[in-house]
């Protein structure tokens, strides 16, 4: 068990392009998916990528049981997503808050698509191939993100819709997707 700190948007890692990873039968990958797991949990986190504590590689997690901090955003499957691909499934747009671990207690509100296809590999190697919209389609964008070295505030057209949680929605704690 290895909760990790979490790199903040200013880091030059978060900048960078992740690496593939090669193959999945490996002790560093078993103890990089636990910290990520750890961490992600401590932090209540929705999700989480490696880059974010330090691991320039292409892996991301997301999802799980009912987050204390998204109380009402739908389930999504635990997921490990190895190596993603994503292809938008209509050209349609969707705007929605989104926060993030490497951005502490700052939103903003993200044009993403809204039905998306990701495929990809779990940690057994086993392929994932999903379409998926709304909420589910918004996590996996804002997560692959970091592995291409992007953060929400770069996909944001509008930095008028960008701050900090509680002087946008004073006394509320609902917002997707770290
Ligand atoms: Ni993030």
């Amino acid at each position: 068990m290895a909760v990790r700190p979490v790199l903040r948007m200013g880091h030059p890692l978060l900048l960078q392009r992740a690496q593939p990873i090669a193959t999945v039968h490996e002790p560093w990958l078993a103890t990089l998916l636990q910290d990520l797991r750890d961490t992600m949990q401590a932090l209540d986190g929705a999700g989480l990528a490696a880059p974010q504590i330090g691991e320039s590689v292409q892996l991301v997690i997301f999802g799980g049981g009912v987050n204390p901090r998204y109380p009402e955003a739908p389930l999504i499957p635990p997921t490990v997503l190895i190596n993603p691909v994503l292809t938008p499934l209509s050209d349609e747009l969707e705007e929605g808050w989104e926060g993030c671990l490497s951005l502490p207690g700052m939103r903003g509100l993200v044009p993403r698509y809204r039905h998306l296809r990701y495929q990809g590999w779990d940690e057994h190697g086993a392929p994932i191939d999903r379409s998926v919209s709304g909420f589910h389609a918004r996590v996996v964008q804002h997560e692959c993100d970091h592995l291409l070295g992007i953060l929400y505030p770069m996909r944001m057209p509008d930095l008028t819709h960008f701050g900090y949680q509680d002087t946008l929605f004073p006394g509320e704690s609902s917002a997707p997707s770290d």
